[in-house]
């Protein structure tokens, strides 16, 4: 009978646990102004003090014009201080004038308020032309590439 009302404790405590989820459903559209086919990948995150949930599935697409996305998940407690979940996506993409160009875009969604068994379902249209900072990787990749040609040619010439 003691045994039996400790792991009752236990189970308690974990549904307990289970209740102070909140959940997002994320979702929307992002355009680019440029005629052209660009590649983006949506995730959601919670700004955190040392590192930054993410939440859910990472939402990819090819777009033309307008590309839709759309994020489920759920997080727990931010902390004992803090009321709020402060969230933005980052959107990797290449609608810019470049070819092969990706950009790296946050784009803070807002405070959502900690409220448990909540969900939160949002929709924004995000435009992603030319928005945000070119990654280093893909620049340091062309500057390879370029380097390359240069070099080969230099011998001939
Ligand atoms: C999207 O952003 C670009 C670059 O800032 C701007 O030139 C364009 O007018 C915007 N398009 C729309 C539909 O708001």
């Amino acid at each position: 009978m003691g045994k039996f009302f400790v792991f009752f404790l236990f189970w308690t405590s974990c549904l307990i646990q289970v209740e102070t989820l909140t959940k997002f459903r994320i979702g929307g559209t992002v355009t680019c102004d440029y005629n052209k086919n660009y590649d983006y990948h949506v995730t959601l995150y919670e700004d955190d003090i040392l590192k930054d949930n993410q939440i859910g599935l990472v939402s990819t697409g090819i777009g033309r014009g307008s590309g839709g996305f759309h994020i489920e998940g759920e997080d727990t407690h931010d902390g004992p201080r803090n009321n709020y979940f402060d969230l933005y996506v980052e959107i990797i993409h290449s609608c810019n004038p470049y070819d092969n160009l990706k950009q790296k875009y946050n784009y803070f969604l807002g405070y959502f308020l900690i409220k448990h068994g909540e969900e939160y379902v949002r929709s924004y249209n995000i435009n992603i032309t030319n928005a945000g900072k070119y990654t280093a990787s893909t620049r340091k990749l062309i500057n390879t590439a370029d380097f390359a040609k240069f070099n080969d040619k230099s011998p001939d010439a």
